[in-house]
């Protein structure tokens, strides 16, 4: 299992706790630490503010950069192909790359309304033209990529797994779609921060807090920090290949690589997830 370096907040302010973009000196130590400790993946998207631009800029973009599109339903049936080749030469302008790893649809909505096959055929020629090595899609629920999978199968899908959300681990769904060669990158291990902030977030359902609340309770009595439990969770979750995770300092990332480096302990933590997505899932949220 590898970590992915998120970085919606290297180009914009993010997620429920309020987190601001991460400032340019503070950057350049984060870049340091990702390269010393050979970090080799990026997840980025047009729609995270300027943080393709920043990548483009920084040694960071010669790594194995993954960026997303978002491809609104507004745009005619004909002019799919055009926008989507447009919006990732744009990327990779911005970038400043000759070849993306991964390209992902953003949001599946957007394949709604018999639009998948042309949006697949567009992304599968980029393939071809060596412009992307791999292409895929970003999810929230199981029923997506049911559907998806009906007329196509990505290399790659992003998800959200953690100690709250175990929605995907739920009828060897995983192992499933391992064994279609599809690559499993999970997202919002600490839940957009709310699993490793002592802050109660007013934001989110009060059953969220509860749960919360329970697994830092949790936490105490093992004598063992959120943090760690967080990612000992996750690297736990068999054929999950990449971690996508989410910093706002370089001291977060530190914390992050020491605990990642360290020896599994095997505990697969049940008892605090729900499969209420009015309750894990950020969209539904104030
Ligand atoms: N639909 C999609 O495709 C999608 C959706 C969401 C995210 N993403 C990707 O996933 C990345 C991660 O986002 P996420 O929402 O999944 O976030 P996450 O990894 O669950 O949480 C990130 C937050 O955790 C807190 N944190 C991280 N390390 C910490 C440490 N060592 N000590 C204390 N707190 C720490 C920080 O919160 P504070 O800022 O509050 O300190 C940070 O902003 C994004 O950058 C983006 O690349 C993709």
């Amino acid at each position: 299992m590898k970590l992915v370096l998120g970085t919606a907040q290297l180009g914009m302010n993010y997620g429920i706790m309020g987190s601001k973009k991460i400032i340019c000196s503070e950057f350049l130590k984060i870049q340091k630490t990702a390269i010393d400790s050979k970090i080799k993946y990026i997840d980025t998207a047009i729609d995270y503010g300027d943080s393709e631009k920043i990548l483009g800029k920084s040694k960071l973009k010669n790594l194995k950069i993954i960026t997303k599109i978002k491809i609104s339903n507004k745009i005619k049936s004909s002019d799919l192909e055009s926008f989507i080749f447009n919006q990732i030469k744009l990327s990779m302008k911005k970038l400043n790359v000759n070849m993306l790893y991964g390209l992902l649809i953003h949001d599946f909505k957007n394949l709604k309304n018999k639009r998948q096959h042309l949006i697949v055929r567009s992304l599968e020629k980029l393939k071809q033209q060596k412009k992307i090595n791999k292409i895929g899609i970003s999810l929230y629920e199981t029923s997506e990529i049911k559907k998806i999978l009906k007329s196509w199968t990505p290399d790659i899908i992003q998800i959200p797994i953690n100690v709250l959300d175990q929605r995907w681990l739920s009828g060897n769904l995983i192992s499933r779609l391992k064994k279609k060669k599809i690559q499993i990158f999970s997202r919002s291990c600490f839940l957009q921060g709310l699993l490793v902030s002592d802050i109660k977030n007013k934001k989110v359902p009060k059953k969220l807090n509860e749960l919360i609340y329970k697994f830092k309770k949790w936490c105490e009595k093992k004598k063992i920090s959120r943090l760690e439990a967080c990612i000992h969770f996750i690297k736990n979750v068999s054929g999950v290949d990449f971690v996508v995770i989410g910093i706002n300092s370089n001291n977060h990332l530190n914390e992050i690589i020491k605990v990642f480096k360290k020896k599994k302990k095997n505990f697969l933590i049940r008892n605090f997830s729900t499969p209420k997505k009015k309750i894990i899932d950020p969209r539904y949220w104030n």
